[in-house]
């Protein structure tokens, strides 16, 4: 079968690795992927929110499955542009990807349906807003109801913070039309952790759960990032968790989204926090994580085919979601001056010691220069994975690999995984 991914960062490098695992695909096509997909893939210069492009190409190639792997084109609708052209796709159409495109719908769900989350209000007038500061209990956290890139959340530790906080969201727009609705939110502490799921609509299996690390910096500090990277599965996502969640979480929301006539298909990714009252979600995405997906998808057993036809199908019921008993931890390398500003263009080595079994090297921003050579591209560079016989193993092999690599600027965190010495 054909097979079009759509996106190009490091999570449709590590899903087209998986479909090229798949004894069903004979060719895969990426819009508008990146060098290294480009190995194992064909990249069509289509960007991923030109949905009648999309589809143009995907009748002329005769594709016969499309999976979405980004959050901006399914909550635009191309699931449900390519449906109505009879394509068959992977991902929530769009009145289920507001599950991950409205903050304020995602926390009115869960409210209504008893999920646990951390109490809020949703504000549309920003004098309502700063009224509401004012008698709240800091530190706060603010959030823009939409899309912004991961970056629209703001935890305010004064009042001050908060009421200039409101003004960023709500007055200066500082996130776009996303910020027209602004939801404030209880400030909880625990742990966090990412658990990424496959859903028909009506069942739902739950992934082998990872640990993101979304600040810049070495101990969580400086700004947050589209994340720096991973390790799965995360040891303080226990047996009771687990439980937990089966019973108040994961089969819940995806019942409460069936009630509401949004029949999620596709991927839940569910941001969870560990806190002292038991586990609470954080947010909802309505796809794989980004570098969670690198982490989380190398150690799964299955043919990724078998289960995103299932999902599609809803027989996900008939399917035994299966991981390797082992571990694995993503080093991302960045341009030095992520998230904020940095230099592209530099020549890029070191990749030949990969070898897509234990080492995989999933690439984000980079692209093949007018020489043919690959080069820096972006802010988050490549991501670095490396599987281990557990998440120590992992570590240090990720940690190892990722001197193989080199270009100018190179920058990462040294403290991917430290919070497992501590498991
Ligand atoms: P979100 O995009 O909603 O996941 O938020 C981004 C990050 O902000 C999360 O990964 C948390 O680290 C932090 N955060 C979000 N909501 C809260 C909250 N209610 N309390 C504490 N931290 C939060
Ligand atoms: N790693 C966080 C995300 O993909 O949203």
């Amino acid at each position: 079968m054909k097979v079009l991914v759509v996106g190009s960062g490091g999570r449709e490098h590590a899903i087209c690795m998986s479909v090229a695992k798949s004894s069903k695909v004979e060719k895969i096509y990426c819009a508008p992927g990146n060098a290294g997909i480009g190995q194992i893939a064909e990249c069509v210069p289509i960007g991923a929110m030109e949905f009648d492009k999309l589809v143009s190409f995907a009748k002329e190639k005769e594709i016969d499955f499309t999976i979405v792997g980004m959050d901006d084109p399914l909550v635009g609708g191309i699931v449900d542009v390519f449906e109505a052209e009879g394509l068959k796709v992977f991902g929530p159409r769009k009145n289920a990807a507001i599950l991950e495109g409205s903050k304020a719908f995602s926390k009115d769900l869960m409210k209504k349906y008893n999920i646990p989350t951390a109490g809020y209000e949703n504000f549309t007038d920003p004098q309502k807003a700063l009224e509401y500061i004012e008698t709240a209990k800091m530190p706060i956290v603010l959030k823009a109801d939409g899309l912004a890139l991961g970056k629209g959340v703001l935890i305010c530790n004064t009042k001050e913070e908060a009421i200039e906080g409101v003004a960023t969201i709500m007055q200066d727009k500082k996130f776009g039309d996303a910020g027209n609705t602004m939801v404030i939110e209880e400030f909880m502490t625990g742990r966090e952790v990412s658990v990424l799921s496959f859903v028909d609509g009506k069942t739902i299996q739950i992934m082998s759960s990872a640990q993101d690390h979304k600040r810049a910096g070495d101990g969580d500090t400086g700004l947050n990032t589209g994340g720096m990277g991973t390790f799965s599965p995360s040891p303080f996502y226990t047996k009771e968790v687990d439980e937990f969640c089966k019973k108040y979480i994961y089969q819940a929301t995806v019942d409460a989204m069936a009630a509401e006539g949004r029949e999620f298909k596709g991927v839940i990714f569910f941001g969870l926090m560990l806190t002292e009252d038991g586990p609470k979600v954080l947010e909802y995405n309505a796809r794989f994580g980004d570098p969670e997906a690198q982490v989380v998808l190398p150690r799964m057993k299955n043919d990724i085919i078998d289960v995103m036809e299932a999902c599609v199908d809803g027989t996900l019921d008939q399917i035994q979601l299966e991981f390797e008993d082992n571990a694995a931890v993503c080093v991302v390398l960045a341009s030095d001056g992520y998230p904020v500003s940095y230099e592209k263009g530099f020549e890029i080595s070191g990749f030949d010691k990969f070898d897509n079994e234990n080492y995989f090297c999933f690439h984000a921003g980079t692209a093949l220069n007018e020489a043919g050579k690959i080069v820096t591209n972006g802010g988050r560079v490549l991501g670095v994975t490396a599987k281990g016989t557990d998440l120590k193993d992992a570590r240090a092999k990720a940690y190892a690999a990722t001197d193989w690599i080199s270009f100018k600027n190179k920058y990462m965190r040294h403290d991917i995984g430290k919070a497992i010495d501590e498991a």
